[in-house]
């Protein structure tokens, strides 16, 4: 079964999300199903609350955009209670996208160089220097964590601008080519 991804409006998208331990039933599986998910929504990254579960969890796969970022190149990874520390340097602005967002991107500013922590699917603590955009794909995944999503991060005049495509989206109707969810309150087509 695929995962359906939650969507913009959706409150759980917006709650910060409980840390983890081994005992949480089959991750494995959860794990597994969620890097199902973004293949077939084409992302490179998904948290845990994109799938409607508030745990400090997320999958990434950013080899696809390996051409334009070789710093991506063969990165797949589990993030279990990742934590991030993010230099002093000045933020950098690129495109992004999210697949709880459909049909936006926008420019967001971020540092590109992190210390990041995490422990990988079977518990075991790594923590490693990462930069350029796969420090900005783990930085967008952590955020969800925190309920926080990249629309937070650029101007008022620019959420204005995309304001009637965010409504689009918490109101349902905006058609998504993968599996979602609605937020409970979007009136379907
Ligand atoms: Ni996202």
């Amino acid at each position: 079964m695929k995962l359906p991804v939650y969507l913009y409006g959706h409150p759980v998208l917006r709650a910060v999300s409980e840390p983890i331990g081994p005992e949480y039933p089959e991750l494995k599986e959860l794990v597994a199903q969620m890097f199902d998910s973004m293949y077939l929504s084409e992302g490179v990254g998904l948290a845990a609350p994109q799938i409607g579960r508030n745990i400090r969890l997320v999958v990434i796969d950013a080899d696809p955009v390996s051409d334009s970022f070789p710093e991506c190149a063969g990165r797949k990874m589990t993030l279990i209670n990742p934590e991030i520390e993010i230099f002093d340097e000045p933020a950098i602005s690129r495109s992004e996208g999210c697949l709880s967002l459909p049909g936006i991107s926008e420019n967001v500013p971020r540092v590109e160089h992190i210390t990041l922590k995490w422990l990988d699917e079977d518990f075991q603590p790594h923590c490693e220097e990462i930069k350029g955009f796969l420090a900005r794909i783990v930085q967008h995944e952590c955020d969800h964590l925190e309920g926080k999503l990249y629309i937070d991060h650029i101007s008022g005049i620019r959420r204005q601008l995309i304001r009637s495509k965010l409504n689009n989206i918490a109101t349902g109707s905006t058609r998504v080519d993968y599996p979602a969810k609605y937020a409970p309150a979007a009136k379907r087509r």
